[in-house]
């Protein structure tokens, strides 16, 4: 296995060190040498001995050698060109990139099936906890009634602390902000966005289906209040951003959406920067994945068990049927559960 690496922030580096660190016992896993051949990024960076260093990813795609490239710079146009070329190419692709999945999966999922590629993405959604995989592959034996969660932990940490605290909102994402948890696209985090990438990539896996990334209706938490916080738990709940996707009657729920949870579930007392996916389903009843969604080493070992998997046995066709039916659950403010 030879591996460019595309992008060596956070998470691309942490990428190169795991890969070098348990390169001996990677190996003995899936029988093969593992070599990282490039890593790729403008800004310099230094690398391990034996690593090739290059500034343009077309060196990358390019080399016939390279059989896994690993996209880790972000954003939805560069990394869109480096992954369907790369596909085209007939490489495989593992990915961390949420919003270029959530806005371009189906074409992504089409371009490897044609070219007989594997894509893999379990990074893009909770970090390193294993999340995507297991909605489709583990749980095959059930139907998935419903899937939701804490899927972004920057406005989970920023709740924790308006709570604990007692702060207002403004000064809860100062410090958020402080301790660069917060995109640089703070709207992302804030206004629901990011949860809604990531419950898109869930739902798409889960049902089977392709959908409009515009038809989910994203809330952030911008106008929750200390006293709202005060009130839900005076009631016994608390208040926590929830992604959630559901079957309904003539379509799927798909929504993100501050929401009152009884402080009697597991759900609401997932607190600081965690995240949890909660999926409901009809033999397996409910299942919980919890553990922290960002993070350099978190976030890097999805990616390299992605990387371990593009050499093994493909389960993901994503032959699935486009919906239009696709509504908002929440109709006011906040969503009772
Ligand atoms: N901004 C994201 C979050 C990073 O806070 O969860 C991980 O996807």
């Amino acid at each position: 296995m030879k591996i460019g690496v595309v992008g060596l922030g956070t998470v691309g580096f942490g990428v190169v060190e795991i890969l070098t660190q348990q390169k001996e016992r990677l190996e003995k896993q899936i029988g093969e040498e593992v070599t990282v051949k490039y890593g790729c990024s403008l800004d310099e960076v230094t690398l391990p001995e034996g690593i090739i260093y290059t500034q343009d990813f077309n060196d990358v795609i390019n080399d016939d050698e390279v059989d896994v490239v690993v996209e880790l710079i972000g954003g939805t146009t560069i990394a869109k060109k480096i992954i369907i070329e790369a596909l085209k190419k007939g490489k495989n692709v593992v990915t961390a990139n949420k919003a270029l999945i959530a806005h371009d999966g189906q074409e992504i999922f089409e371009t490897a099936a044609k070219h007989h590629a594997k894509f893999y993405y379990e990074a893009s959604v909770g970090g390193g906890i294993p999340v995507v995989v297991p909605a489709k592959e583990d749980l095959i034996a059930n139907e998935i009634e419903k899937i939701e969660g804490i899927l972004n932990g920057t406005t989970n940490f920023i709740l924790t602390l308006m709570e604990t605290d007692n702060l207002d909102f403004d000064e809860a994402l100062t410090i958020a902000d402080g301790l660069g948890y917060v995109e640089a696209d703070a709207s992302l985090d804030l206004d629901g966005i990011d949860a809604a990438h990531k419950i898109q990539i869930l739902a798409m896996n889960a049902f089977e289906i392709f959908f409009d990334f515009d038809k989910i209706k994203a809330t952030g938490i911008r106008s929750v209040t200390k006293k709202d916080m005060d009130y839900a738990k005076k009631l016994g709940y608390r208040i926590k951003l929830i992604a959630q996707a559901k079957k309904i009657e003539n379509g799927y729920g798909i929504d993100v959406s501050p929401t009152l949870i009884s402080l009697k579930d597991m759900v609401a007392n997932v607190n600081q920067a965690y995240n949890v996916v909660e999926i409901t389903c009809n033999y397996l009843e409910n299942v919980l994945f919890y553990g922290k969604g960002a993070g350099r080493y978190v976030t890097a070992s999805a990616v390299v068990s992605d990387i371990m998997k593009t050499h093994q046995q493909d389960m993901w066709k994503h032959d699935y049927q486009y919906v239009e039916n696709i509504y908002p659950i929440t109709k006011s403010k906040y969503y009772v559960r």
